[in-house]
């Protein structure tokens, strides 16, 4: 894999699950070219919640956002391309909704900040840590598609 391809993880939150925008947000990245390397639906524990926002666990906001995170299923997935973390949290949009431009997945399902459909790695360190938190390396999968050509140079 070349220097500049990343992995990063995103995760369907409770919301978006319940709201039925799974599909959506996988399309989205999928149509971007993106390629989605691995997948599980899961129900957080309170522990993996406290750790996967253990950087907020100071904000008042903090105990909210764990009950928010373990209030149903989510999505996760392992999402790889060029560039990834940073095209995916663009695709993702501004973390209050309601700030969010139209065409990001927040802008577009969204309405509150604590309502907010979607997570996504910030950073190559949290990418890494959190891809680890959540996904076995036998989880993750490397495998070619012949379409990459067109995707990329
Ligand atoms: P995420 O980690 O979920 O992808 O969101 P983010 O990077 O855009 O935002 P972050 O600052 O990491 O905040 C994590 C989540 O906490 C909730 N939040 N609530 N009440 C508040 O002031 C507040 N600020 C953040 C949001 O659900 C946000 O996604
Ligand atoms: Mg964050």
């Amino acid at each position: 894999m070349e220097a500049e391809f990343q992995r990063t993880f995103v995760m369907v939150k409770p919301d978006g699950v319940e709201r039925g925008v799974i599909g959506e947000v996988i399309s989205r990245l999928e149509r971007k070219g993106l390629k989605i390397v691995g997948m599980k639906m899961l129900k957080i524990g309170e522990e993996l919640a406290k750790n996967h926002y253990a950087e907020h666990k100071e904000k008042p906001f903090f105990d909210s956002l764990v009950a928010y995170i373990t209030s149903g299923p989510v999505v996760a997935m392992v999402v790889e391309g060029k560039e990834a973390i940073r095209v995916v949290r663009t695709l993702v949009g501004a973390t209050n909704p309601i700030d969010a431009s139209p065409g990001t997945i927040r802008g577009d399902f969204g309405m509150d900040l604590g309502r907010n459909i979607i997570h996504a790695s910030d950073s190559e360190e949290s990418a890494e840590r959190e891809v680890s938190l959540f996904f076995n390396p036998d989880e993750i999968f490397t495998y070619e598609r012949a379409i990459d050509k067109w995707i990329y140079e």
